[in-house]
């Protein structure tokens, strides 16, 4: 009897013990469901952050239409931090942020936005501030304290750690402080973090670091920073790997950060096309007309934002550089992205019984030839026809025609 009661509380313990571990090791789930849109201030502004662009970024993102447009979460990157204190915590810059990071994100609140903020796996962040190693639960308590909604976490100064473990911590962290918190592994893809971090993160950098150009390498020695359509070329064939809540990111927008605005269009119309987190990097303070109109366009936003949440893929290329991108959406619609690589304008013309596909990881199918799809333009916001007939479009030079495809009854 006595042994019996022995056994059956030890069998009760070791049951409590694994749902303990199990309720512990998991990341907060469903935050992100449709790919994270939000503004982030590496890109356009480096180092140079602190309360006062925070503040105005968030009231431009709600007096411009971002927020309206979907975009919420305005996150600070790297260089906000101070020093660690005698007992470990860390402390935002005083002379940046006087007001401290609980003020500022009860700012960013009260806009009816989120806010974030950024880290590193390593002793240093990129940019040489404290990281985070050997602090991630002591951090992640700071990041719930202050009310921080999503966090960029980085992978410099990582000698001898495990990327899957580094960010396994952090994660489980971020779930023990017990705030929800949308966690963006930043690893640049050097460990395939598409193998590993659905369970881990919302999304993961598949990429180095993006830089406002077309088609270009800009070496810094040691490391290389990417155009957009070198960030494009770089991972061909993990787009399986992506899916609601854990998404591939090729890395921050560069649209409004000098581009041509064609140039700014294909860029946007590509990352909508692979299902990409939308974290605008632009100056929203004093945004453009021409550049509001493709950062807010509610229609190719819809295209990224599609529940069905299947990352779309290349379907052909020709010789003079035009390329047709589709990705299947809900109800058995289809986006395409017939875009041009090459310098000159270039007139497409599609006969449409030539554009049967089947995805295999959708396995969703298009079927011109028997069914007839009533077809818009995007970006322009039209109809244009019907895929019983041919369609020809000019395409100028590193621009595109996205077209959304609804099958007909
Ligand atoms: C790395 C990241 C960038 C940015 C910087 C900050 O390079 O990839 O996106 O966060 O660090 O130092």
């Amino acid at each position: 009897m006595k042994r019996d009661f022995l056994i059956h509380s030890a069998a009760l313990l070791v049951l409590l013990c694994v749902s303990c571990a199990t309720l512990e090791a998991q990341k907060f789930e469903r935050l992100a469901l449709t790919p994270p849109m939000g503004w982030n201030s590496w890109n356009k502004f480096g180092c140079n952050v602190d309360e006062r662009l925070i503040r105005e970024t968030a009231d431009a993102m709600v007096s411009h239409g971002m927020l309206k447009a979907g975009y919420r979460y305005v996150v600070i990157d790297d260089c906000w931090q101070g020093e660690r204190d005698s007992l470990g915590w860390i402390h935002p810059n005083p002379q940046r942020f006087p007001s401290g990071m609980k003020a500022l994100a009860d700012y960013v609140h009260g806009k009816g936005l989120k806010f974030g903020i950024y880290s590193c796996a390593g002793d240093q962040t990129c940019g040489g501030h404290p990281g985070s190693r050997g602090h991630e639960y002591q951090d992640a308590l700071s990041y719930a304290q202050w009310g921080v909604d999503y966090l960029k976490y980085d992978w410099c100064n990582t000698t001898g750690l495990n990327a899957a473990g580094a960010y396994t911590t952090m994660r489980d962290a971020l779930h023990a402080a017990g705030r929800p918190v949308v966690f963006s592994v930043c690893e640049w893809g050097d460990n395939q973090p598409w193998l590993w971090g659905k369970d881990v993160g919302h999304l993961w950098r598949t990429t180095g670091d993006i830089t406002p150009c077309f088609d270009c390498e800009v070496n810094h020695g040691s490391w290389s920073s990417w155009g957009i359509m070198k960030v494009v070329e770089m991972r061909k064939s993990i787009r399986q790997y992506a899916g609601p809540d854990h998404w591939n990111d090729p890395d921050m927008l560069e649209v409004g950060n000098g581009m041509s605005v064609n140039e700014d269009r294909a860029h946007f119309s590509l990352w909508c096309m692979m299902a990409a987190p939308l974290i605008a990097g632009n100056d929203i303070r004093t945004i453009n007309a021409s550049t509001a109109e493709i950062l807010a366009n509610p229609e190719v936003i819809a295209i990224d934002q599609d529940s069905l949440g299947v990352q779309g893929f290349r379907f052909t290329t020709t010789p003079d550089g035009i390329e047709v991108w589709a990705k299947p959406l809900v109800r058995g619609d289809w986006a395409l992205c017939l875009l041009n690589r090459s310098e000159r304008t270039r007139t497409v013309e599609i006969n449409w019984r030539e554009y049967a596909l089947n995805d295999d990881i959708s396995k969703q199918g298009l079927d011109p030839g028997t069914f007839s799809y009533a077809i818009r333009d995007l970006w322009k916001q039209q109809m244009m026809g019907t895929t019983r007939e041919t369609l020809r479009a000019a395409i100028p030079s590193r621009d595109v025609a996205m077209l959304r495809l609804t099958k007909q009854h």
